[in-house]
């Protein structure tokens, strides 16, 4: 944790914003992302989630990252990566993102918000990557030694808030080091080369952290997290087995609420009203545990209903899905882009291109135009193999990605040429690789 004093400061800074937020939003744009690790949870809904859909709702630019490419950084294994990510872009349209107001995208398809890591890696040293303590806090949790990514990670991170020329940064306290750093870079970057970057804010939550279910933080790794859109037979039990407070013993003992892990919930998702009723219930003992566990789950229940809405038409149409997260990752690449662009020239690395910036753009802008304007997915036919249908899933430079597949198991390859390609040359390379993929099955 960082020392009370830069608390401090920074929860000054994100009650300023938030008075700036409500005067002039449009002068706002919000970065803020999850790594794909699993599924998202109340703990997730009420520390960022919810506060996010206020942003965007009040006007300001929002942009919501799924760091698929994060991953690595303490696990070995990408294991479930597809099921995960269109499950959170599932729950963040469940919990009011809009995807027509916010642009949700994936790290791994915007490949040129990477190409920042090298010009601010040159700005940090080592002593100042060392010495963040969400990063030693990690390292201990992960129980590996420090690999070069999870030293290197905030910077990355940095590179995620940049790119979109992000200025506020909803988090968590313990993410305060890492949006510090990328203040630092920013600044380095352009006293150096000339002002690129924006100054970068971290927008504290104002809801109270929500315990997980054993009085723990909340965590899927704990078993004590309730997930978004969580069916009731699942979630009923648990909370029947809650731990309350420990001086009731018996039904006649009077409890407090203020030590009782249900009382948490109920502050925020019961009525005011409600939680007086228990509060007066409670600590003369005219109410019991079960009653009161049994107005958690009805609220529960209310509060999680159309989450659950909204999932199951979601699942009944993963083609939706899928476009509104590639509608999305076209966005961020043409703003990675444009930010590359800008960082070129300043580092006077245009040269560095096969191609003058000017080409580069017109081909960016042509590959755009391949994708939207490609015909029917091309078919290939293979003897003794299942149809199959590609699609052209993104083009930039001289990259051109083709993927097949649907749902939540897309195979994407690149391949090279770009939109140079002509559609029948395009055709005969990918019945080339089908052949080959069908070869190696
Ligand atoms: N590191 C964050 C996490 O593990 C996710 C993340 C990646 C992020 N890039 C970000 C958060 C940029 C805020 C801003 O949850
Ligand atoms: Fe907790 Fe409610 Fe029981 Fe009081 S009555 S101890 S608040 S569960």
């Amino acid at each position: 944790m960082p020392n009370e004093n830069s608390y401090e400061v920074a929860l000054q800074k994100s009650n300023a914003i938030r008075e700036g937020l409500a005067k002039t939003p449009e002068k706002f744009t919000m970065l803020t992302g999850d790594r794909p690790t699993g599924r998202l949870h109340l703990g997730h809904y009420f520390g960022t989630l919810k506060g996010r859909v206020e942003l965007q709702n009040m006007g300001a630019k929002t942009n919501v990252l799924i760091a698929d490419y994060q991953v690595i950084t303490d696990r070995d294994t990408t294991e479930h990566i597809q099921d995960n990510v269109y499950n959170m872009v599932m729950d963040y349209l469940a919990c009011g993102i809009d995807p027509d107001k916010t642009m949700i995208y994936a790290h791994s398809a915007v490949p040129a918000a990477n190409q920042l890591m090298l010009p601010f890696l040159s700005l940090v040293s080592e002593a100042e990557l060392a010495r963040n303590p969400t990063v030693k806090a990690e390292m201990e949790a992960s129980g590996h030694e420090l690999t070069g990514l999870l030293l290197t990670y905030p910077v990355h991170q940095a590179c995620d808030i940049l790119f979109c020329k992000g200025n506020v940064v909803p988090v968590g306290r313990d993410q305060l080091p890492h949006i510090e750093l990328t203040r630092t870079i920013a600044r380095r970057f352009n006293n150096r080369y000339g002002k690129v970057f924006p100054e970068v804010d971290a927008l504290l939550s104002e809801t109270p952290l929500l315990p997980g279910l054993d009085g723990r933080k909340m965590s899927k790794s704990y078993g004590n997290s309730i997930a978004l859109g969580e069916e009731m037979d699942e979630l009923r039990p648990k909370i029947q087995n809650m731990l309350t407070d420990p001086k009731r013993a018996r039904r006649k003992d009077p409890g407090d609420p203020a030590t009782c892990n249900l009382f948490p919930y109920h502050q925020l998702l019961s009525s005011q009203q409600t939680c007086e009723e228990i509060t007066a219930g409670c600590t003369t003992a005219s109410i019991g545990c079960f009653d009161c566990k049994k107005l958690l789950i009805d609220a529960l229940d209310c509060f999680l209903q159309p989450m659950r809405e909204r999932r199951r038409a979601l699942e009944a149409d993963p083609e939706r899905l899928r476009a509104i997260l590639e509608d999305g990752n076209r966005k961020a690449r043409a703003e990675a882009e444009q930010t590359m662009a800008d960082v070129r020239k300043r580092l006077l690395t245009t040269f560095a291109n096969t191609h003058s910036l000017a080409l580069q753009q017109t081909m960016f802008a042509m590959g755009e135009a391949m994708i939207a304007e490609q015909p029917e997915p091309l078919v290939v036919r293979l003897p003794g193999a299942p149809d199959r249908r590609w699609r052209i899933a993104a083009a930039h430079g001289d990259c051109l990605w083709v993927e097949y597949g649907s749902g939540t198991t897309v195979h994407r390859i690149l391949i090279d040429g770009g939109p140079a390609h002509t559609y029948p040359a395009l055709r005969e390379r990918i019945a080339t690789l089908a052949e080959h993929i069908d070869a190696h099955r």
